[in-house]
This record gives structure tokens, sequence and C-alpha cells, in this order.
């Protein structure tokens, strides 16, 4: 080949090359480098191969040098060594402007401006119901009980045979609950605790248990399937009725005011003998009427009565000796009362929105 052909190759290279860089030497503006940065640097890499690389323009478009004859061989080499000298230098200075940029956004992105003011941490709260079992725990604390802690998953014992409610009982439907394993099931009332405090500290005992409990009841703006119940036993020499009925109104008076009054209505539970219904007279309206008690001036409390000697038995304490009393609240009605509540599905729902006005 001779020397001028050499020369209008290697300048079809370098027009070609130029067409290609030109594409790069426009910076639009910063903010379009610094989005496209990271590709255009792979692209630039991909330019010098696709013009100095084995199977580049350079290989291709030009004869191996040990070809040509000696004169034209020497200048030819300094031709072609100054295109690729005058490339990779072009590729350099592209790919180096765009590393500075980078280089200096990181900075900037990793600098802390400690004059910044911090975010503010949003710290939690308790939710109502801990709140409202927090109450019910200090009143009973001050009243010479213990709190007790106890298991939500259960076995038929302890849910139902040794609160005198033997399979087959009509009391158990309404309280149907969820089966685990076998022979396992959620508790569907705190009274199972009644059982287990007795067989561990025997008697006298007096004891609230606050807890979970499960029934199968269709969600509505009164009943949920999960729900708090607070247990309370106390079982000594001469336990009577008269001790249930001034714990229960001296409970009252301390949670929602001195003048708030009891009522004892007559009613069954299996493990209960007599057994009574509780209700107070409406804090809102002191008994008038509203709203908050639907117009009755009495909101319920829970259930209660004496303890079943069954029941003492069950739990290896001799009913000869001993008697108690025991009741049974509902935490998160009472929740919903205190706080006007009209549903309590709301207390489950998780919206920040209302649980935030808890604080
Ligand atoms: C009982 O569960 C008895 N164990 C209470 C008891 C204990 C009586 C000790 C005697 C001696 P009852 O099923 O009525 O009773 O439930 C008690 C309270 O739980 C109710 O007054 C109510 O406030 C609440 N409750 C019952 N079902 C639901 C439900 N699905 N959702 C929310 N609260 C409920």
């Amino acid at each position: 080949m001779q020397e001028d052909t050499i020369q209008a190759a290697v300048d079809k290279i370098l027009e070609d090359f130029d067409r290609e860089i030109d594409r790069f030497r426009n910076l639009e503006s910063e903010s379009t480098i610094v989005l496209n940065a990271k590709s255009e640097i792979r692209e630039l890499r991909d330019l010098e191969i696709q013009f100095k690389g084995k199977k580049g323009r350079i290989a291709t478009d030009l004869p191996k040098i040990g070809s040509l004859d000696p004169k034209t061989r020497r200048e030819s080499a300094v031709t072609i060594q100054k295109m690729e000298r005058y490339i990779k230098a072009e590729i350099a200075h592209e790919i180096k402007r765009r590393e500075a940029i980078e280089r200096q956004l990181s900075y900037e992105r990793e600098s802390i401006d400690v004059t910044i003011p911090g975010r503010r941490p949003r710290p939690g709260h308790l939710h109502p119901i801990t709140l409202m079992r927090q109450r019910i725990d200090d009143i009973f604390v001050s009243l010479g009980y213990i709190v007790e802690d106890d298991r939500e998953i259960e076995t038929d014992f302890y849910n139902f045979d040794a609160l005198n409610i033997p399979e087959g009982h009509p009391a158990r439907d309404p309280q149907d609950t969820f089966y685990t394993t076998e022979g396992f099931a959620l508790r569907s009332q705190t009274s199972t605790v009644q059982i287990h405090a007795m067989q561990r500290r025997g008697a006298p005992v007096r004891m609230i248990a606050p807890g979970r409990v499960f029934r199968r009841d269709t969600p509505d703006p009164t009943h949920n399937p999960m729900f708090f119940q607070v247990e309370g036993l106390c079982v000594d020499r001469g336990i009577n009725m008269a001790h249930l009925k001034g714990t229960l109104t001296e409970f009252v008076h301390r949670l929602f005011g001195p003048d708030t009054e009891t009522r004892f209505r007559p009613s069954y539970f299996p493990f209960t003998e007599p057994s009574a219904e509780v209700d107070y007279s409406c804090f809102n309206c002191g008994g008038q009427g509203c709203r908050i008690c639907k117009h009755s001036g009495w909101i319920e409390l829970g259930g209660s009565g004496m303890v079943h000697p069954n029941v003492l038995r069950a739990a290896n304490v001799d009913p000869e000796e001993f008697t108690g009393f025991a009741f049974g609240l509902g935490i998160d009605r009472t929740c919903a009362r205190i706080y006007e509540l009209d549903d309590i599905r709301l207390l489950f729902e998780n919206d920040v929105r209302f649980l935030e006005q808890f604080r």
C-alpha cells in the first residue's frame, strides 16, 4: 500500500473517530452528565476498543506495518502512532471529566451539614388497652391483689372441665374458640387463671389476671374475636358475697369516681354459685340516660359470683375450709366507654391517626 493511501485511511479513521467523540465533547448540563456519567464512561471505553482494540478500526483498516517497504514503514508508523495517541488522549480526557463530576457529587452527597436541624424521632406510646390495664392493675394492687400472667393456649381441662363445664355442657357453646393441635385451644376466658393460680399458690389467694382471650365471635361494634379480660379471684376463709360487692364497688369508685353506683343482677356461670352480672351507673350522665349508656343509665362491667366448690376442688383447695369470689371484666368495652369509642374494632385496626390520640 502506498504511503498516501495509508494517510487517506488514517484520515478516514480520524474523521470517524471525531464524529463519535463529538457526541461526548458537548456536555449539555451538569445534571444530565451526572445522570449518564457511568454509562457514558462505559461507552467511551467501548469506543476506544472500537478503534484501538485487537479487532478495531486501526487493526482492520490499515495494513500490518511489517508488510510495508522500509521507507513507507517508518513514516506510516509515526502517523499511526500519532493517531493512536490522539484517540487515547481524547478518550482519557472525556472519561476524566465525567469522573471528576461524579467525585464532586459524591462528596456533596456524603458530606454532613451539622447545622441542619435533626429529624425528631417519633416516640411510641402505650396502646389504649395497655393504659386501661395499667389503671385496673394499679387499683387492685393497692387493694392487696397480685397480678398473674398466664398462657393463652390452653387445654380443655383449664378452659372448661376444671371450671365445672364438662364436655357436652351447653355453656361451652357461647365460648366456642379456636382449636390448635389436638387437645389445645386458645383460651376463651381468663377464668383459666383461677385454676393455675390456686394450683400454684394454694389458698388463701388474692389475684387479678389481665390478658388476651379468643372466641369465634363475628366482629361488630361490641365484639371482637380477640379481646381482653381481667379476671379477679379472692379465696380465703369466710369470704362471702358482701366481699365481692364491696370490692367491685370500690373498684368502680376508683375508676369512674366516688358517686358511681353498682348493681348486681342474678346470672348464671357454671363456675360460680350464686352468679351475678355487674353493672355500674353511667359515668357520663350519672344514671340519667345518655348516648354512652344507651339511655339505660347503666353500663355492664362483667360477670361475677362465688367460686363454685367444684372449681375449688379441681384446683386442690378444700371447699369446706375456703370460699371465694371471682369476677371477669371485659377491658375492651370498658376502654371504649371511657374513651367514648362507638366501635371496639377501632382498637385493633392499627390506624396511627386513631392511636396517636392516646399519647
Ligand atoms: C366470662 O367470660 C366469664 N369468665 C366472666 C366471669 C369470671 C364470671 C369469673 C364469673 C366469675 P362473659 O362471657 O360474659 O363472661 O364475658 C365477660 C366480658 O367479656 C363481657 O362482659 C364483655 O365485656 C367481654 N366480652 C365478651 N365477649 C366479647 C367479645 N367478643 N368482644 C369483646 N368483649 C367481649
